[in-house]
Formats: structure tokens, sequence, C-alpha cells
């Protein structure tokens, strides 16, 4: 392909691996998170820095409550500690903070803080970084299901006018466009219950590289590989055109 293609509008990214790093590191679990979450700072900046609008991290999925307690909560308490240490970074830097996922199962002084966060940088212009908490993509196509249908009875809507629009509509991410690019770390072919309807077309990413070892450069290969790739959408050619 001659063209590259412009820089992705919204990365996601599946964190994966922060444990097998720990364990390969003779360290406990928890320092694989500590590391990881740095490192989620340093991916923040370096899409800030490429332009890139949107960022998604998935940062704790609903099957992640099966874990065991200690972790579950040194998990909490860090992202507890990175919203109070970093709540005016993230104003001053012109990034919007959001949150997808079922925060109402998170404890209550986290969710407050989350709250706090959002809405300090609400009125930011920047990078749209939001984190998957408690998150369940089949959960909330779910919910957005059981909105659809609820306006359906109620006589607001037949069932004839739901469109795919209807349905991006009440997700989560309702107000962002789909992830152009999926990066996953450690290695894993596996989507685990993320942004299942959001990825149908988005570019893959694998990387053998567990989370904390994720660093810009990686990053920037990343995104470097993406804009090489050729975007067909089911046509015959990039461009779009050709015959059926
Ligand atoms: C990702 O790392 C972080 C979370 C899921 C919270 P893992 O904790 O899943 O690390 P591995 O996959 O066991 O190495
Ligand atoms: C996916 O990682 C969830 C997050 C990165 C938060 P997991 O480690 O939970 O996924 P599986 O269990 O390997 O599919
Ligand atoms: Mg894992």
């Amino acid at each position: 392909m001659d063209t590259l293609n412009p820089i992705p509008q919204h990365v996601a990214i599946i964190m994966d691996g922060n444990g097998r790093w720990a364990k390969q590191q003779g360290l406990m679990r928890v320092k694989g998170h500590e590391i990881g979450a740095q490192r989620a700072e340093e991916i923040m900046k370096a899409a800030q820095d490429k332009g890139i609008r949107f960022l998604t991290l998935y940062a704790f999925s609903k099957e992640n409550w099966r874990r065991p307690k200690m972790e579950i909560e040194f998990l909490m308490g860090l992202l507890s500690s990175y919203l109070d240490s970093r709540l005016e970074k993230i104003v001053q830097n012109n990034i919007v903070f959001n949150v997808i996922g079922e925060i109402q199962d998170l404890p209550d002084s986290l969710q407050k803080k989350l709250i706090k966060t959002m809405e300090a940088s609400k009125n930011n212009t920047g990078l749209v970084v939001t984190f998957a908490l408690s998150y369940s993509s089949r959960r909330e196509i779910l919910l957005a299901c059981r909105k659809i249908a609820t306006q359906a009875a109620q006589g607001e809507l037949k069932p004839s006018e739901i469109s795919e629009e209807t349905i991006s509509g009440n997700l989560y991410t309702a107000n962002m466009p789909d992830p152009d690019l999926l990066i996953r770390t450690s290695g894993e072919y596996r989507i685990s219950n993320f942004l299942l309807w959001q990825i149908s077309y988005a570019e893959l990413y694998i990387t053998s590289k567990f989370w904390p070892d994720f660093t810009r450069e990686e990053f920037d290969k990343a995104i470097e590989d993406y804009q090489k790739r050729e975007r067909r959408f089911g046509h015959t050619c990039a461009a779009g055109g050709g015959n059926p």
C-alpha cells in the first residue's frame, strides 16, 4: 500500500500480563499491577503526544471479581491512590477522564473519586481517557437491550425502527467512535468480553510483551503497524472502490 492510514482516532487496550510479569521477576503479582499502573500513565502521555482522540483502557473486568480478595483490594487501592495523586494533572493536561462499566460495584469511596475526576475534567478538550471498570461487554449489550425494549414497550419506538445506531447509542460508548485499533498485551489471542459490538472492524494488534513491559516505544510500534494496514471494510480495496 502506498499511503499510510492516518493516526487512529480511538485506541482500545487490553492491558494484560501484570501477574506473569511479576512472576518472571520473582515478585508478588501486586507488584506487577503497580508497575502496570505506571505504564498506563506513560501510554496516556504517548497517546496525547500522538494526537489520538480516544484511549480506552481495560483495567478491571466484571469477571475479575473472581480473583482473590487481597488482589482485588490492592487494585481498588491502586486506582484510588492514582486518582488522589493525578486529579490535578489530568485537569491541567486537558484530559477528559471517563469510566465505562458497572461502577456501582466498586467501593463507595472509589466511586466518589471517579465521579469527582469525571466532573473536574468534563470541560477539557484533549484526549478522552476511558477506564473500563467492572466492565463486561455482554452486560453492556444486555443493558442496552433492556433500555431499548423499555422504550418500545412504552410506544416511543417501533421494533422496526431499531437500528445499529439505536444499539450503539444505548451502549456506554454512545459518545465515542468505534475503536480503530485494539491492542492486547501478553500474547493471548482473545477478547475477554471487551467492546464486542464496538470492535467489529477494529484492527487487532497482539504482542507477547507483558503490560509492564509495554513502553511508549512498543506503543509507537503498534501505531506504526496500524498505519500500514489495509482497512477494507468488506470492499475489494482500501479506498472502497471496485466492483462487488
Ligand atoms: C492484567 O494483568 C490486569 C488485570 C486483569 C487487572 P493480569 O493480572 O491478568 O496478569 P496475568 O494475565 O495473570 O499475567
Ligand atoms: C482481561 O484480562 C481483563 C483486563 C485486562 C482488565 P484477564 O487476565 O482478566 O483475561 P483472561 O482471564 O486472560 O481472559
Ligand atoms: Mg490476565
